[in-house]
C-alpha cells in the first residue's frame, strides 16, 4: 500500500524578509509541513539561517519543522535546533562523523531524524543506516541553491531505496529535495517517494494552492 503523499514547501524560495508570512501561505493552504534549509557556507557553498530564525518561526507557525542540515559539522548544532523547535532533523551521509550517534541522538531530543544522501553519493551509503531513521532524503540537485534542475538520473536511486524499504518492512518516509515540480515530482512519486521538497515551484507558481491540490492527490 501506498502512503500519502506529504507535500513540504521549501522557505529558501519564500521571502527572507518575512518568512513568517511565507509559513503562513504554507498553512493556510492546509499543508501540515514546510522544509527548513540550513546551511552552513561549508558543506554547501552558500548561508541560509540558523536557529534563532527557526525559535522566531516557531512562536507564529504549529508546521512540522523539516530541517534540512546541510553542514560539515551538523552534531555541532542538533540540539540547538531541537531547542528552537525544529520536529525532523536530516543529517548528510557525506561528512565524516558518528552517524549513528548523531541520529540516536535526535530522537533523544524527541525529533524525527532522517539521513540525506547527495547525488553523487550511492544509496549503499545510507543502507546500514535505513532501520533507525524516520527519513531518507534523496537530494535530486546538488545541495546549496534553489531552482536547480531536476536529476533525473536520480529516479532508480529512489526505486531501490524503496524497494530495501518494502522488503525491509522499514517504515521510513522517502522524500526528494531539489527541483520538484509537479511534472519532476510525479516521476519521484512513482519510483516511491512519498514526501516532496518544492521551493521554486511552489512560492514562485502563479498557484500554490493548485500545486498543494496535486501533490496531496498523489
Ligand atoms: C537545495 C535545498 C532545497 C531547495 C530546493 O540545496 O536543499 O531544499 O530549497 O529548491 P527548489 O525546489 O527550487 O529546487
Ligand atoms: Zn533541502
Amino acid at each position: 500500500m501506498k502512503r500519502a503523499s506529504v507535500l513540504a514547501p521549501s522557505i529558501l524560495a519564500g521571502d527572507h524578509a518575512n518568512l513568517a508570512a511565507s509559513a503562513r501561505i504554507v498553512a493556510d493552504l492546509g499543508l501540515k509541513w514546510i522544509h527548513l534549509d540550513i546551511m552552513d557556507g561549508h558543506f554547501v557553498p552558500n548561508l541560509s539561517f540558523g536557529p534563532q530564525t527557526v525559535a522566531a518561526l516557531r512562536k507564529d507557525s504549529s508546521l512540522f519543522f523539516d530541517t534540512h542540515l546541510m553542514l560539515d559539522e551538523p552534531r555541532r548544532y542538533i540540539e540547538a535546533f531541537a531547542k528552537a523547535g525544529a520536529n525532523l532533523i536530516s543529517v548528510h551521509i557525506e561528512p565524516p562523523f558518528d552517524h549513528a550517534a548523531a541520529l540516536a541522538r535526535i530522537r533523544e531530543l524527541g525529533c524525527q531524524n532522517g539521513i540525506v544522501l547527495n547525488p553523487d553519493t550511492p544509496a549503499e551509503a545510507v543502507e546500514p543506516f535505513l532501520p533507525l531513521v524516520d527519513l531518507v532524503l534523496v537530494m535530486t540537485v546538488q545541495p546549496g541553491f534553489g531552482g536547480q534542475p531536476f536529476r533525473r538520473d536520480m529516479l532508480p536511486k529512489i526505486a531501490l531505496i524503496d524497494r530495501w524499504r518494502r522488503e525491509r518492512a522499514l517504515p521510513f518516509r522517502l522524500e526528494v529535495d531539489g527541483g520538484v515540480d509537479l511534472a519532476t515530482g510525479a516521476e519521484c512519486r512513482a519510483a516511491g517517494a512519498d514526501t516532496f521538497v518544492v521551493g521554486t515551484a511552489f512560492f514562485a507558481a502563479a498557484n500554490p494552492a493548485a500545486v498543494a491540490r496535486t501533490v496531496s492527490a498523489w
